[in-house]
């Protein structure tokens, strides 16, 4: 496995691949890898001849506050687990490399990045899109895979590659989780062991949304008040940044769910935000 900080280095081995005409897959991480990162480099593995991971925390989407600093990081651990999983390549370029002195394009996007953790987090998806825009123009992959947790985020880089024409074949893959439900995360290293346990409430949450549904509910505002008050009653007190009931495709609020419905939350346990979502459509739970 190669392992690339230069910039240039990465476009080089990418460009050679291309030449022999190998298909790249490429899987973004701001590294401290969990079993959803493996999921995503075996996915890159099966569809394409040579997998580049990035492992790069990008700080352009932390705000002010934010965890950018005590974001967790274990680069010789993650070099090891890319090694074990096949990885051809890590691409780790140094903050310096990435915003050069006077850099000052970013890419924005004003509808989808609205609501959601949009709303909470100003700057975090034009932080996300601009530094994924410019991972892709290095590492040049036929194919980047991503995954659901992040269900926003991936909605969003879809959205990219169509507006700026980016000929880059993306994969959402489905959130793989701990045994008791929990949507993997590097955040939940930060977890203590009682907030860990507490944590798994709120997929609970989620799965009780998706059973309300297949029961036949469909006003968002009934589920939101359900999981809000699940819950509060099994872990108060948490701070829940939101519970929202949106389209799938356009993120935009439904007051009652017709079609495929993306039910989505983020709640501060711990010190650690977490976020977890599900997607339903009427009939049934997907
Ligand atoms: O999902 C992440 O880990 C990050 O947002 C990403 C896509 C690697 C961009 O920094």
């Amino acid at each position: 496995m190669k392992n690339i900080s230069s910039i240039s280095e990465m476009r080089q081995t990418s460009l050679a691949w291309k030449r022999e005409g190998k298909r790249i897959g490429f899987v973004p991480t701001m590294g401290f890898l969990h079993g959803g990162h493996l999921a995503l480099i075996r996915k890159a593995r099966e569809i394409a001849d040579v997998v580049a991971v990035s492992i790069f925390v990008n700080p352009t989407q932390f705000g002010p506050g934010e965890d950018y600093e005590r974001y967790p990081r274990d680069l010789e651990r993650d070099t090891r687990l890319c090694e074990e999983a096949g990885v051809d390549a890590i691409f780790c370029p140094r903050v310096e490399d990435m915003y050069p002195e006077g850099w000052s394009v970013h890419v924005d996007e004003a509808r989808l990045s609205a609501g959601l953790c949009g709303r909470s987090r100003p700057g975090h998806f034009s932080g996300v899109l601009t530094v994924v825009a410019k991972l892709f123009n290095i590492v040049l992959p036929d194919t980047a895979v991503f995954g659901e947790k992040d269900a926003q985020q991936a909605r969003l880089v879809r959205q990219l590659v169509v507006d700026l024409n980016l000929p880059v074949r993306i994969r959402v893959l489905a959130t793989v989780r701990e045994p008791d439900g929990l949507a993997m995360s590097s955040r939940n290293a930060r977890l203590s062991p009682g907030d860990r346990k507490r944590a798994a409430v709120l997929y609970g949450a989620l799965c009780r949304a998706q059973a309300a549904v297949r029961g036949g509910e469909r006003r968002s505002s009934a589920i939101r008040e359900n999981m809000r008050t699940f819950i509060l009653s099994a872990m108060a007190p948490v701070d829940i940044e939101y519970i929202e009931i949106v389209d799938a495709e356009t993120l935009v609020p439904v007051d009652v769910i017709e079609n495929a419905t993306l039910i989505a939350m983020a709640a501060m346990i711990g010190g650690a935000r977490l976020i977890d979502n599900v997607t339903v459509a009427p009939g049934g739970a997907r």
